[in-house]
């Protein structure tokens, strides 16, 4: 077992695009880490740097206390489970394990042992002597990460290995392979672009946006207290309502909720914690005019504008946040409002996230 440590990691490929751009966490020996953000922002080429299948240009990847900048793949303990897992065709699952091991020159008995526990482990003794093309798809992932496991490295890397599935295997493979890692206790960097997947899995949360890390921490406190507007509607689905506000529109509001805001800002609420109104005393209350419902059975998005918004706002939405005056409520349950219906919502005073105008940084409030 190890831990990992990226200090001030940087790549520029060839050609002269900026992928990471200085980048500085630590995963502890045993921590399950997962590595989130936007596609193209640089989560496999960080993940293929520490697992020395791209060169580094800047800083150091340490892996239990050794720096392995130079060091061949083969010789860093880790092994890697990607999202195109291709098996051997023509091998059999038990030899599809067994082959790097034996490429290793590992005597022939430590090898069926090793084969035969991590089969049991992953529940697929019984198919061990079949051909990848005779396994369901998530038979086969189990064997990939067969393949991993068998090696009993120091870190397990990770790069969107359920990709490939079906959204209800996507989820049984995600609980399995939590539960898998805790037994295990193996150090881990996961990659995904899936907020729910990064959400459930990690002990530490990295999220990254464009080659830099935007916010770490634990999945609860990064959801609970977002760093930027970018995470805050990255973390969290539907996305957080982001309000441009200012002394000419909400502030009022925000005044009587004893709340200062330095000119402009972003006013941040998440669609769960609205209520219809009544509900939140003391807290914020907006009316809304509906224009769509989504009813997904145990909970319902209700989507409406501000039935009171006069713009005002110099503030623009950026990409990825909602245009003002569009707000999503998520209520639980059935119960809904008719389109077109006008209602009262309000959030907690404790509910509310206020964010500089820029989105880049959190604010007191
Ligand atoms: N071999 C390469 N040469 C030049 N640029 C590259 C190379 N590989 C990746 N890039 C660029 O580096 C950036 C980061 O790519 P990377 O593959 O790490 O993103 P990612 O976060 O894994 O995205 P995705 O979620 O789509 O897999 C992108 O702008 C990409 O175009
Ligand atoms: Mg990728």
């Amino acid at each position: 077992m190890a831990n990992v440590v990226l200090n001030d990691v940087r790549k520029t490929y060839p050609g002269g695009v900026d992928a990471i751009k200085g980048i500085n966490f630590e995963v502890g020996d045993g921590q399950f880490c997962v590595l989130v953000g936007p596609s193209g922002c640089g989560k496999s080429t960080l993940l293929r740097m520490v697992a020395g299948l791209e060169t580094i240009t800047g800083g150091t990847i340490d892996i239990g206390g050794r720096v392995v900048n130079e060091i061949e793949p083969a010789d860093r303990d880790i092994a890697m489970v990607f999202q195109n897992y291709a098996l051997y065709p023509h091998m059999t699952v038990y030899n599809n394990m067994a082959y790097g091991l034996r490429n290793r020159g590992m005597p022939k008995p430590e090898i069926d042992t090793r084969v035969r526990e991590a089969a049991q482990i992953l529940e697929i003794t019984p198919m061990l002597d079949r051909k990848p093309r005779q396994l369901s798809g998530g038979q086969r992932q189990r064997v990939a990460m067969g393949r991993a496991i068998v090696r009993q490295p120091k870190v397990f890397l990770f790069d969107e290995p359920l990709s490939n599935l079906d959204a209800k295997l996507r989820i049984a493979m995600r609980v399995e392979i939590r539960k898998l890692q805790r037994r295990l206790k193996t150090t881990s960097i996961y990659v995904t672009h899936d907020q729910l997947e990064a959400m459930t899995l990690a002990d530490i949360l990295v999220v990254m946006n464009g080659g830099v890390v935007e916010q770490i921490g634990k999945p609860l406190d990064i959801y609970r207290k977002p760093a930027t507007t970018f995470v805050a509607s990255f973390i969290g689905a539907p996305p957080m309502n982001l309000l441009p506000v200012n002394t000419n529109n909400l502030g009022g509001l925000l005044d009587a909720l004893q709340i200062k805001i330095p000119g402009d800002a972003i006013l941040g609420v998440r669609p769960e914690d609205f209520a219809i109104a009544g509900a939140a005393q003391g807290g914020l209350a907006l009316e809304l005019m509906v224009d769509a419902i989504e009813r997904v059975g145990a909970e319902t998005f209700v989507y409406g504008t501000r039935a009171h918004d006069h713009g005002g706002s110099t503030v623009s939405a950026r990409p990825g946040e909602l245009p003002p005056g569009e707000i999503i409520v998520r209520l639980p349950g059935e119960a809904a409002p008719a389109i077109g219906e006008r209602i009262k919502v309000s959030a907690a005073r404790d509910k509310l996230h206020l964010f500089s105008a820029d989105g880049r940084s959190r604010l007191p409030g």
